[in-house]
């Protein structure tokens, strides 16, 4: 088991660790106790992910004598909604869960921004353990503190940070995940070698067969190398106010192609595109060096993701979506830009992101 501590400056007591290693989704018995402590565990989970590990881990926790119940929703990001979050957090008052109780998220990304919104507000706040179950949940959606629920009028426009107690990562539940869901994470994986570490971007160009054949060692490796980045990036900062924003790249245009086409794009296949177009405009604009954007297009094409918009994103929808996101600051659209293979553009004094004229944007997304 590998232990990557994810230490809040801002807020040290919130300070938590994140464990890898196969296996762990057994040892929860020993787990909980150590890291979160409770007299009741409210386990949510979606409807697939709840068959598959959900009502075992109910089962685990159970085993140690105290109140535990599964709850589960609808699977999709379609479901998570407030009523979703309503749902879950009207049946916990019905069964009497108190503030002594724990809430523990098993599943994808969906699972764990619902649960833990659902934990981040239940009784003005009930701690929290992450077991995040895709990929993109392991390295992304678990750590950071991040919750909330989608409306009409936007993706994750509703939530609140709610740190976990501790995250627990068993790469061998990826063994039941299907290979487009590991194509989304991997997605992520990229964008962390190329904002972060050329050397984790080459063994993720060099090592594509051994990942989708989900060999042991290839996929511990991804899952430790990102949630070591992610964790990194977000222990300075951890309100989003600096480097953080960094982990957007390939993230404003992503978002924009997620919304024009109507949620079909899934968020890892939109970010892929979003990452080919956004290091274009880096080269574009003498950010990124020559060749950045072609290197990232062929890594992404191996990883069997998407690398052009679809049909349904027109370069006007797509530049309106940029100006509605959640991002933009008087009415400026920021990147956050690599500046090589392996490092972000930026620094603390200056920021890290870029204003971006929309000439110049509009420009990558018609001609190429
Ligand atoms: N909070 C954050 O910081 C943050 C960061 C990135 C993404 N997100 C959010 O994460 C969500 C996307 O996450 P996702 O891609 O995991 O989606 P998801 O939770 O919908 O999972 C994808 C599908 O895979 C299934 N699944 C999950 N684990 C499985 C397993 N081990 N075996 C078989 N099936 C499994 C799920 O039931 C679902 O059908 C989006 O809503 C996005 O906004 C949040
Ligand atoms: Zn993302």
């Amino acid at each position: 088991m590998v232990t990557i501590r994810v230490p809040l400056l801002e807020q040290r007591d919130a300070s938590y660790d994140i464990l890898i290693g196969a296996g762990l989704i057994r040892q929860l018995d020993k787990i909980l106790p150590e890291y979160c402590p409770a007299a009741a565990y409210a386990v949510i989970s979606d409807s697939h992910v709840g068959t598959l590990y959900g009502a075992s881990v109910a089962e685990q926790v159970s085993g140690a004598g105290c109140q535990v119940e599964l709850f589960t929703f609808p699977a999709g990001e379609w479901n998570k909604t407030r009523d979703t979050w309503a749902s879950l957090s009207d049946r916990m008052l019905a069964a009497h869960f108190g503030r002594d109780c724990a809430v523990i998220a098993v599943g994808g990304g969906v699972v764990n921004d619902v649960g833990g919104f659902v934990a981040a507000t239940y009784l003005r706040g009930v701690p929290l353990v992450q077991i995040p179950t895709s990929l993109l949940a392991m390295i992304d959606s678990s750590i950071g503190g991040k919750t909330g629920v989608d409306v009409p009028a936007g993706k994750n426009l509703l939530g609140a940070f709610h740190q976990p107690r501790v995250v627990v990562a068993d790469p061998e539940l990826l063994a039941s995940l299907a290979s487009v869901q590991l194509a989304a994470g991997l997605a992520e994986a990229l964008k962390h070698g190329v904002i972060a570490d050329a050397e984790y971007f080459a063994f993720l160009e060099r090592e594509y067969a051994g990942i989708f054949a989900k060999h042991a060692p290839a996929l511990e490796h991804v899952v430790r190398r990102s949630v070591e980045i992610k964790a990194s990036v977000v222990s300075h900062d951890e309100r989003e106010t600096g480097k953080r924003a960094i982990l957007n790249f390939g993230h404003t245009v992503g978002h924009a192609i997620e919304a024009t086409s109507k949620y079909e794009v899934s968020h890892g296949e939109a970010v892929a595109i979003g990452m080919v177009y956004e290091a274009r405009l880096a080269e574009s604009l003498g950010i990124a060096t020559a060749g950045t954007a072609q290197r990232i297009k062929s890594a992404l094409e191996r990883l069997n993701l998407p690398v052009e918009r679809p049909d349904a994103s027109q370069v006007d929808a797509l530049v309106a979506a940029m100006r509605a996101d959640k991002k933009v600051r008087g009415g400026e659209i920021r990147l956050a830009l690599p500046r090589a293979i392996g490092s972000a553009h930026g620094d603390d004094a200056n920021g890290w992101t870029a204003v971006v004229p929309e000439a110049a944007i509009r420009q990558v997304l018609v001609n190429t």
